[in-house]
């Protein structure tokens, strides 16, 4: 029997089916409705578009998702892939993230979820297995607690943004893993407390913002490890004193920021006073409420403030010894009531500039006036400028 022949295909329809197979390897993954995107490096941004939810069919090979701005309200697992580096959801309506939902994340390196002001609460393992995360945005949540592991295992994290929540207490080690992280910023929350092991293990941290809480007590003991601070802001607080010893902790500190706390300017300031006279860094103005008393504030009244001009030096020369100055024991230096008020306030201290105004400010209050301190009602505030040293960047 003669051989049956296949009929082959046309030549025209051969190259058009040659040419749909060449094509569909090089077909760009679909981008999700109302979404631009960009191939190199692999790119979905979907801000600003109201979705209720994540978009379904992302394509896996992305690197960046952009989906702030939206009103998404919850995350579960399995809706992102695992190639993203970067993911941004500040600014949506989220309530609820599902244990899991970043656990394959494996390579993320920057995830916002800031300005999400329904989030309130996480789980505790949240962020599990993010190896490679350096930034972690958590900013204007209303967290108002964290689970004490949350942070385990962020060995990358390098920028910690938990700024404008209502926490009110961190526990102990809730940092411990953190040891590349450079930047914490916690203010503008409800803390009243820092014990003693709760920064521990952050041995890289360049600054600490807390300024905006309502601090009462600072462990002695709180600030240990913190070699590497530079940046310390601790103004608009609840503080009447704090331990010297916990300033003593910190070698590399340079800006200072203590202004709007209620320091009492009885002998609750004198370890501050002390460690102020052997520190080199730049601080802003210490306003202290003395007690009201007609000899304290004769005692004010008739102190001058013996103003002395310190040369400008360097905030990192700290090897020449610091000037003597009078021992806090007598009310050397106060300014006369109604002196300027120099109050500083806001981030962004670095750049200040001052002089020593007053050197010889802590007073030990006579012993009957002792009482709680006033920094309300009195109508020309004393002022008790403990320390401004200049310096020129
Ligand atoms: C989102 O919703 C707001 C308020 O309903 C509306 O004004 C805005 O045009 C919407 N934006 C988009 C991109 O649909
Ligand atoms: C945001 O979420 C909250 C509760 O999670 C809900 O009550 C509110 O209506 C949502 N807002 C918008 C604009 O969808
Ligand atoms: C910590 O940071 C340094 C430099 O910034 C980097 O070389 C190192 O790999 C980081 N460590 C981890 C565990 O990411
Ligand atoms: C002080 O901090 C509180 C939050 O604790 C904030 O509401 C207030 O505006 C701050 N005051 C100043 C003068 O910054």
């Amino acid at each position: 029997a003669p051989p049956v022949l296949l009929p082959l295909p046309t030549a025209p329809a051969s190259a058009c089916l040659l040419l749909m197979l060449l094509a569909l390897p090089l077909a760009a993954p679909s981008c999700p409705m109302l979404c631009t995107c960009y191939s190199s490096p692999p790119t979905v941004s979907c801000q600003a578009n109201n979705f209720s939810s994540v978009p379904l069919s992302l394509p896996p090979s992305t690197q960046r998702l952009f989906l702030q701005n939206n009103l998404i309200r919850t995350l579960r697992p399995g809706t992102f892939g695992s190639n993203l580096l970067t993911l941004w959801l500040f600014s949506n309506n989220l309530s609820t993230i599902y244990p899991g939902t970043f656990r394959h994340l494996q390579a993320l390196e920057e995830l916002d979820l800031g300005d999400n002001r329904h989030l309130r609460s996480l789980e505790p393992d949240t962020f599990q297995g993010l190896e490679r995360l350096q930034s972690l945005h958590l900013y204007r949540c209303q967290l108002s607690s964290l689970p004490g592991n949350i942070f385990r295992g962020l060995v990358s994290l390098q920028y910690l943004y938990l700024q404008e929540n209502s926490l009110l207490h961190l526990q102990d080690d809730l940092f411990a893993d953190l040891a590349n992280l450079s930047h914490l910023f916690l203010h503008g929350n409800r803390l009243r407390l820092l014990t003693e092991h709760v920064f521990r293990g952050l041995g890289s941290l360049d600054r600490l913002l807390l300024h905006g809480n309502r601090l009462q007590g600072v462990h002695r003991a709180a600030f240990r490890g913190l070699s590497r601070l530079t940046i310390l802001y601790l103004f608009n607080n609840s503080l009447a004193s704090l331990p010297g010893e916990a300033l003593a902790d910190l070698p590399s500190l340079e800006f200072l920021r203590l202004n709007a706390n209620p320091w009492a300017c009885d002998c609750r300031a004198r370890p501050l006073w002390a460690w102020f006279q052997r520190a080199r860094v730049s601080s802003s103005d210490v306003t202290c409420a003395p007690p009201r008393s007609a000899r304290a504030e004769t005692c004010a009244r008739s102190a001058r403030p013996t103003s002395r001009r310190v040369r400008p030096r360097h905030p990192r020369g700290r090897a020449a010894a610091p000037a003597a100055t009078a021992p806090p024991t007598t009310c050397t230096g106060w300014p006369r009531p109604g002196a300027p008020r120099r109050l500083l306030g806001g981030y962004g201290g670095e750049d200040q500039r001052g002089e020593q105004t007053c050197p010889g400010a802590a007073c030990q209050a006579p012993p009957d006036s002792r009482g709680p301190a006033l920094s309300a009602g009195l109508p020309s505030p004393l002022l008790c400028l403990l320390l401004l040293v200049p310096h020129h960047l």
